[in-house]
């Protein structure tokens, strides 16, 4: 079956769900999008996911807002291919990267080797491959930070190097898994006013995990909230007021009146 001119994995219908292995469309240069259809995942014999439909493309940020255990990440490796769905479909077009729930950096390489790797193995040259990092470190904000190795990084900084070499591999769709999940409120805050300021200068399309409703709002184009598992879309939330300057929303009158909307519904 083929849902889109241009997609380049498709699922099986009822019979399964199935995903072409690597994550890289032959038409990277079409509109990139990711669209998950009716996808089911059970664990055990435990359905998790419950037909969940979503999708993201061009360079909008849409965020996936759930209770702990409803599937986000479950979805996500589902969307990568790390595991199989029992059912739906993934199509996408366009290169995805996946900056996963917990730090992935090997802390025995430095931040230039970490940022790299992904690149490496999927068959750069070592050296191209740093050539092609090095301008990034500013704008990711780790510059000087080359040949440091991960412990010595703050908490913000790792996740700005696993961010950037998901980046590296993507450039058109990027999956972040609660990208700023364990840092402190302050490290956050920057992070996420970071984000934007990337976001707006490398164009990609985000999808991203968050249980901060804060969050969902401030850096999102648009919101998809999840029930509890067995987890359904409950609600998809346009966030279309202060689109092109996210950073003012947060101390806009419409922020609390989306907050209070999506705390309805969930
Ligand atoms: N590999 C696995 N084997 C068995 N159960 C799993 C596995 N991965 C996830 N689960 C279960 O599926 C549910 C959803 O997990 P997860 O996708 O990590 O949730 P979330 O990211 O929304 O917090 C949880 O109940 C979790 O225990
Ligand atoms: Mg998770």
């Amino acid at each position: 079956m083929t849902c889109f001119d241009g997609a380049a994995s498709v699922g099986g219908g009822r019979e399964g769900c199935q995903i072409v292995p690597a994550r890289e469309s032959k038409n990277a240069a079409k509109a990139a999008f990711i669209e998950a259809r009716s996808v089911r995942k059970s664990f055990d014999g435990v359905p998790v996911l419950d037909g969940v439909s979503m999708r993201v493309s061009g360079s909008e940020t849409v965020s996936i807002l759930g209770p702990s255990g409803c599937g986000k990440s479950t979805l996500m490796n589902i969307i990568t291919g790390l595991i199989p769905a029992d059912g739906g479909d993934i199509c996408f077009a366009g290169r995805i990267g996946y900056m996963q729930q917990k730090d992935m950096l090997l802390p025995w390489k430095t931040i230039m080797a970490n940022v790299t790797l992904p690149r490496i193995i999927g068959g750069a040259d070592r050296r191209e491959a740093e050539a092609e990092a090095s301008p990034y470190f500013e704008m990711f904000g780790i510059e000087g930070y080359e040949n440091k190795y991960p412990r010595e990084l703050s908490g913000g900084m790792r996740r700005r190097a696993s961010f950037l070499s998901a980046f590296l591999i993507s450039g058109d769709v990027m999956l972040l898994d609660e990208p700023f999940g364990a840092l402190d409120s302050i490290t956050r805050g920057r992070m996420q006013r970071w984000l934007i300021d990337v976001k707006r200068k490398v164009g990609v399309a985000i999808m991203l995990i968050t249980h901060d409703v804060e969050e969902a709002i401030l850096l999102s184009d648009r919101v998809y909230l999840m029930s509890d598992k067995p987890s359904r879309v409950r609600d998809e939330i346009e966030v279309d007021f202060f689109a092109d300057e996210k950073s003012r929303r947060l101390l806009s009158p419409e922020f609390m009146e989306y907050k209070k909307r999506i705390l309805d519904s969930l």
